[in-house]
């Protein structure tokens, strides 16, 4: 099959954030690059197209190598994160298959309050919270219990997560709302802060919905605070990265694997993510707080997803395989119902 790998450039500075966010965004072009090589040892005619600041130029490389599917890994428009979903609108318009969650779900998912809103309406249980925007009264937390966390509203990668972003009083959690306005330019998100287990859980779609085997992070007594923030993902050379590992499979009774297990399927389901997903989820008192849901997760082979795959018997090219496995068969069957229009 022809595949066109699409990933993203982002340029030097940003408008917004800490200037060391751009490390998060760094990543992208090895991840393309391992599914390049995955694609190419299963056979397939694959090829890297980067989306750049032009678009045009992107749609024109695209149309050039007229792949039969997409493998899509774009994370955002030059920059700006917001835009994910937008590139797999393009992908929509064009009539192009491509693997991955659609619009919809990557722009809901990428809002964590309104993911909050839902899985709260879905009786899936997510940390209470508050939300704070720029240029607003701070919302009443009387109903909180502290310590909370405060993060911006809108990102993801861990940025703008540190330890100071776990708070133990009013003044603090006023201090660390007014950074996020000011450094990050959009709303925080006060959470409880759920001091339990931490757990990602990888689903694949292929046919029904799988579980993959769950991952903890595990985090040394040492560290300030007990968080994926963002020096234990990004920055080797600090103790939050030394101390921060991921361990998978990992010890969980039958009850909570089930517990947890049917909690990231329905936030799946809800939220309508397509292909593979990757919940964050908090265990505390048998209860999985789901922290977010990653419609499209970093699928490099050293991350959560090809780990927990790898503890399934799944090598890194059977994964990606199996996703591209999911998109051909979109393909067939939207031709299938076409032709019996
Ligand atoms: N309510 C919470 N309780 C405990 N830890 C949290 C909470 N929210 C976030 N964290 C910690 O911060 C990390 C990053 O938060 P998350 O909401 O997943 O943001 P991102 O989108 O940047 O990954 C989590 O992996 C977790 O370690
Ligand atoms: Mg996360």
């Amino acid at each position: 099959m022809r595949i066109a790998v699409c990933y993203n450039h982002t340029p030097e500075h940003s408008a917004r954030g800490e200037t060391r966010d751009r490390i998060a965004d760094s990543g992208s072009f090895a991840q393309a690059q391992a599914v390049l090589q995955a694609l190419g040892q299963l056979g397939h005619d694959a090829e890297l197209i980067v989306l750049s600041d032009n678009l045009r130029t992107f749609i024109s490389r695209l149309e050039n190598f007229s792949p039969d599917l997409i493998f899509n890994l774009c994370e955002g428009f030059w920059g700006d994160a917001h835009q994910e979903m937008n590139v797999a609108g393009v992908f929509e318009l064009l009539g192009m298959n491509y693997s991955g969650s659609q619009p919809l779900c990557l722009g809901l998912t990428q809002n964590k309050l309104l993911t909050k809103k839902l899985l709260l309406q879905q009786g899936l249980a997510t940390p209470k919270f508050r939300l704070a925007p720029p240029e607003e009264n701070l919302p009443d937390v009387a109903e909180l219990r502290y310590p909370l966390i405060v993060k911006p509203a809108w990102e993801d990668a861990s940025q703008g997560i540190e330890a100071a972003s776990v708070v133990e009083s009013l003044r603090l959690m006023s201090d660390r709302v007014a950074y996020i306005h000011e450094v990050y330019r959009q709303p925080a998100l006060i959470e409880e802060f759920i001091d339990g287990r931490e757990l990602n859980v990888a689903i694949l779609a292929d046919g029904g919905l799988t579980t993959l085997p769950i991952a903890e992070i595990t985090f040394a007594a040492d560290l300030p605070r007990p968080i994926v923030c963002f020096d234990s993902k990004w920055t080797p050379e600090s103790a939050a990265y030394r101390g921060t590992k991921p361990v998978c499979p990992v010890q969980l009774t039958a009850l909570e694997t089930e517990l947890i297990s049917e909690a990231a399927q329905s936030a799946f389901t809800l939220l309508n993510c397509r292909d593979y997903a990757r919940i964050d989820i908090r265990l505390r008192d048998r209860t999985p707080y789901i922290l977010e849901v990653n419609a499209n997760p970093d699928i490099s082979p050293d991350a959560g997803l090809a780990r927990s795959a790898g503890a399934a018997g799944l090598s890194y090219p059977q994964l990606i395989e199996k996703i591209v496995n999911c998109t051909s068969k979109r393909k067939e069957q939207s031709h299938a119902s076409a032709a019996t229009l």
